[in-house]
């Protein structure tokens, strides 16, 4: 169960309905997901996984923004370990971290799982070219497309279209969810099976939460909307362990997406301690007001807990509000609680700020720019 130390003044029957909303949203089916999880779609992922267990040393994970982030946050937080290595491309449009991609596949064996919802987003379409060349060099046709996974829309898309005329073995990110909120879907769970992290635990982690802490996430739903309506204009996650960084840039898309929209929202920002208190620890202390700091507080050893509280008690005493959140465990179960404690706090924060959690139609503005500047 995750513990916070905050307890704000919750409007009961305005959390009730925002709830309702959510989950009838066209878009909420990630709110049900660990609870009515597709057991059949599971045994298929765990199959793919073996098998690319099997035939290669490394898995190229092709994808962006919610097709990316959750499961590298948990690979690199956990640090399983697997004799297939994880190697992310897709996420940019570096020629250079592209080619660095190429180098580091070398003449291993390798698969590729290229992710994209719309399946037709730029940056992966990019590298998913490069690697295709790259496997059909290397195996011919055939066996290039059957090292080949796509994970894509049920029936439409660029990417869906390949994906079928070319035989590769699909998966699906459901209709009803969204990118950034997709981890706990094939998007995430297929890369993580791979890669030796035990999927059934962080599905178990969710639905523990989904049932024991829905109620704690409401309420910080509540505490972010309280804060910003104080003018707190920026919420700075900071986590003590150094291999949860991506942890914090999937909250950082997770919210800024969700939240940052009609001119509202908190922006979210993150540090990793006690790295950062030597850099942006100053301006934590003694810097502009109007931020406010939520500890991530994993479990972790006894130096490193001292800091924890210190921190805690400066930071307080140079007038900020510190909240601070509690995993019940830094594994598979920790983070499936964490996964689906943030995607419901923060979808109840934005619907609190008046706002849709589950569109963007802001990160189409420089797509159009940059299509016209390439002629797409
Ligand atoms: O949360 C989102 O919807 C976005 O961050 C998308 O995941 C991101 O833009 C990638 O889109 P796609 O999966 O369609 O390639």
């Amino acid at each position: 169960m995750i513990k916070v130390n905050f307890d704000p003044k919750v409007d009961v029957e305005r959390a009730t309905k925002i709830l309702k909303e959510i989950a009838k949203d066209k878009m909420g089916g990630w709110f049900s997901l660990p609870k009515k999880y597709d057991m059949g779609e599971l045994v298929r992922i765990k199959e793919a996984a073996k098998k690319i267990q099997d035939e290669s040393e490394i898995l190229v994970c092709i994808g962006i923004g919610g097709s990316y982030l959750g499961h590298r946050a948990i690979i690199e937080a956990l640090r399983p370990k697997s004799s297939v290595k994880i190697v992310f491309a897709g996420n940019s449009l570096s020629r250079r971290e592209l080619d660095h991609a190429l180098r580091m596949v070398g003449d291993h064996d390798f698969s590729v799982n290229v992710i994209s919802k719309s399946g037709t987003t730029l940056e992966p379409a990019v590298a998913f070219g490069a690697f295709k060349k790259k496997l059909i060099e290397k195996y011919g046709e055939e066996e290039a497309y059957q090292r080949i996974y796509a994970t894509t829309d049920r029936k439409q898309g660029a990417l869906h279209d390949e994906a079928v005329a070319c035989g590769y073995t699909r998966f699906v990110v459901p209709d009803n969810i969204g990118g950034r909120y997709s981890v706990l879907t094939a998007v995430g769970m297929l890369p993580l099976a791979v890669a030796r992290v035990d999927i059934d635990k962080l599905l178990e982690g969710a639905a523990d939460a989904a049932s024991e802490s829905a109620e704690t996430a409401v309420k910080y739903g509540f505490m972010r909307h309280e804060l910003g309506s104080k003018g707190y204009d920026t919420e700075v996650f900071a986590s003590f362990e150094p291999s949860t960084m991506y942890f914090n840039e999937w909250l950082k898309q997770l919210f800024g997406e969700s939240e940052g929209k009609d001119k509202q929202g908190v922006w979210p920002a993150a540090v990793v301690y006690s790295t950062d208190l030597h850099s942006l620890g100053q301006f934590m202390q003694d810097g502009r007001r109007d931020l406010w700091e939520t500890i991530i507080d994993y479990p972790t050893d006894e130096m490193n807990a001292k800091v924890v509280q210190a921190v805690k008690i400066a930071h307080l005493q140079g007038g900020i509000p510190v909240l601070t959140i509690t995993p019940s465990s830094f594994d598979e179960r920790g983070f499936g609680e964490l996964i689906y404690f943030f995607e419901l706090a923060c979808a109840v924060s934005a619907k609190l700020f008046g706002v849709n959690p589950f569109d963007q139609p802001g990160v189409e503005a420089y797509k159009n720019e940059l299509n016209k500047l390439i002629n797409v």
